[in-house]
């Protein structure tokens, strides 16, 4: 059994996903998790720990955003990760 993301016909759509996430209060944490545990060999990565970095380089054969919105818009911690 290969691990990963499958269509309803079974064939394998992606493995080795990533996901970045940001969260105050938990909340985008505690969703990044349950979208763990439901898609196998997901990585989870702070989008803080990544800040500093000019360039990111992903692993992943497909890549995840989670984050909460703040004030109507994308938290600015997330804007600086995406810029
Ligand atoms: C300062 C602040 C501003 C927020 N603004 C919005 C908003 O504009 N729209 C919205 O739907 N939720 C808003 N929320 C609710 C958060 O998006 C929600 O609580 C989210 O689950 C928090 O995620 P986190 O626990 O990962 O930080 C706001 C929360 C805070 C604390």
């Amino acid at each position: 059994m290969m691990y990963g993301v499958y269509s309803l016909n079974r064939e394998l759509i992606m493995s080795n996903v990533e996901i970045y996430y940001f969260s105050m209060t938990g909340n985008s944490l505690h969703v990044t998790k349950e979208l763990q545990k439901r898609i196998p060999e997901t990585n989870r990565i702070p989008i803080v720990s990544l800040l500093n970095k000019d360039r990111v380089k992903t692993n992943g054969e497909a890549a995840g955003l989670v984050f909460p919105i703040n004030s109507m818009t994308i938290p600015i911690p997330v804007k600086k990760f995406l810029i």
